[in-house]
């Protein structure tokens, strides 16, 4: 029997394991979601208001942050913070070529340019080394991003941004949760932190929504009057720009999830581990390698990484097993990041892209699914 049918044979006759079903997170707050529904109902605000400011002063509570602003999505909180650093038109900010798309095209919304800085040979964040090395003459600072959750060394680069005089940024749309080096929360380490509210985010709205958060209350005060197009009073609007409010609904129903997040991220945590005992004999670079097991990990991703990507999708996906890559193309190869080309290549985020495959980890995997996402990656890759 070939690999792949053996993969299929051990579970063709389970049911699928998803990569991802929020409804299995969200059946125990049923009661309690429908009841803010209602309430934003009855008050009938909309748009920001009560609910926002309320759900605001519980997240900056839970981020250790002096403060927190709603928008609309991840993306908006990283424009609407570009903008409201008021950085000189077509200032650098280096960047991870490996990450969502909005994290390098925020930066060139804003006006200023993204310059790719390499991954190391191992792991999926450019390390503060290659960001000193790779610090120019136009420079302005860093956007740090928390991949799949890995809190990036942001000791290290917030004092390369100060000797230097450059801003730190936190992109944390995947690391909602995750800790750093000191145990604080990502994104408490730069200027500001950004969060997506992406429903399969580590808190998850039933919508779009973000926020941008830190001590800095002159940046957030700045951004609270981009998030209205500029506002500053009834008519008046001293700066551009844009439409990035967060909406009633999701912040009620976000207040209500907000609670839930300690115990979703111990069960990402706990997935890990798991993932990693029992993989941890098939780990070396001819066959798999596994996640560093970074301290204070928010495991939005359980990403491994093979030359035999594409057939352990595939017979992931023959045996009923959801997977995803994140991501198959590099952003300096990007077309609508033209602008953004690099000086020389980035082969390590090249090879990262054509190995990388994430597996299923979310807090509603059940041990026995998990058991057979391994069961299948030990037979596809036991040869
Ligand atoms: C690293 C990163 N940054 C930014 C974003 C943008 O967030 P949103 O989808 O809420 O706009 C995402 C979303 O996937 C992301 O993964």
């Amino acid at each position: 029997m070939s690999a792949a049918a053996a993969a299929t044979a051990v579970t063709a006759s389970s049911a699928p394991v998803p990569l991802f079903d929020p409804r299995r997170l969200l059946a125990p707050h049923e009661d309690a979601l429908r009841d803010a529904f209602a309430r934003v109902l009855r008050d009938a605000v909309f748009v920001l208001g009560p609910e926002v400011t309320a759900f605001e002063q519980a997240l900056a509570t839970s981020l250790g942050a002096r403060r927190a602003v709603g928008v609309s999505s991840g993306s908006d909180a990283l424009l609407s913070t570009f903008m409201a650093l008021r950085l000189p038109a077509g200032a650098e900010i280096l960047c991870t070529p490996f990450t969502f798309i909005a994290s390098a095209s925020s930066i060139l919304r804003a006006g200023l340019r993204p310059v790719f800085v390499d991954l190391p040979t191992e792991g999926f964040l450019p390390s503060a080394e290659a960001f000193a090395d790779a610090w120019g003459s136009r420079t302005a600072g860093i956007l740090a991003v928390h991949l799949y959750g890995e809190p990036a060394p942001c000791e290290p680069l917030s004092a390369l941004c100060r000797i230097k005089g450059g801003v730190l940024v936190e992109d944390c749309a995947q690391a909602m949760g995750a800790r750093d080096a000191a145990g604080r929360s990502v994104g408490m380490c730069g200027r500001a932190g950004t969060l997506s509210f992406f429903p399969a985010k580590n808190l998850g709205a039933l919508g779009d929504g973000g926020a941008v958060f830190g001590d800095d209350l002159e940046l957030l005060a700045a951004v609270e009057r981009l998030r209205q197009h500029g506002r500053a009073g009834r008519d008046v609007f001293t700066t551009l720009g844009g439409n990035f409010r967060l909406d009633a609904l999701q912040a009620a129903l976000l207040g209500v999830l907000l609670p839930a997040l300690p115990d979703w991220i111990a069960a990402r945590q706990r997935n890990a581990a798991a993932y990693l005992e029992a993989l941890r004999p098939l780990h070396d670079a001819e066959r798999l390698t596994l996640p560093a097991a970074t301290p204070g990990h928010a495991w939005n991703q359980f990403t491994v990484r093979t030359p035999r990507r594409d057939a352990l999708a595939q017979m992931l996906a023959a045996a009923g097993i959801g997977s995803a890559i994140y991501y198959t193309v590099p952003l300096h190869r990007s077309p609508a990041l033209a602008e953004a080309r690099p000086p020389a290549a980035l082969p390590n985020a090249e090879r990262a892209a054509a190995e990388v495959l994430s597996l299923p980890i979310y807090p509603g995997l059940r041990a026995d699914e998990l058991a057979r996402v391994v069961e299948v990656v030990q037979t596809a890759l036991a040869c």
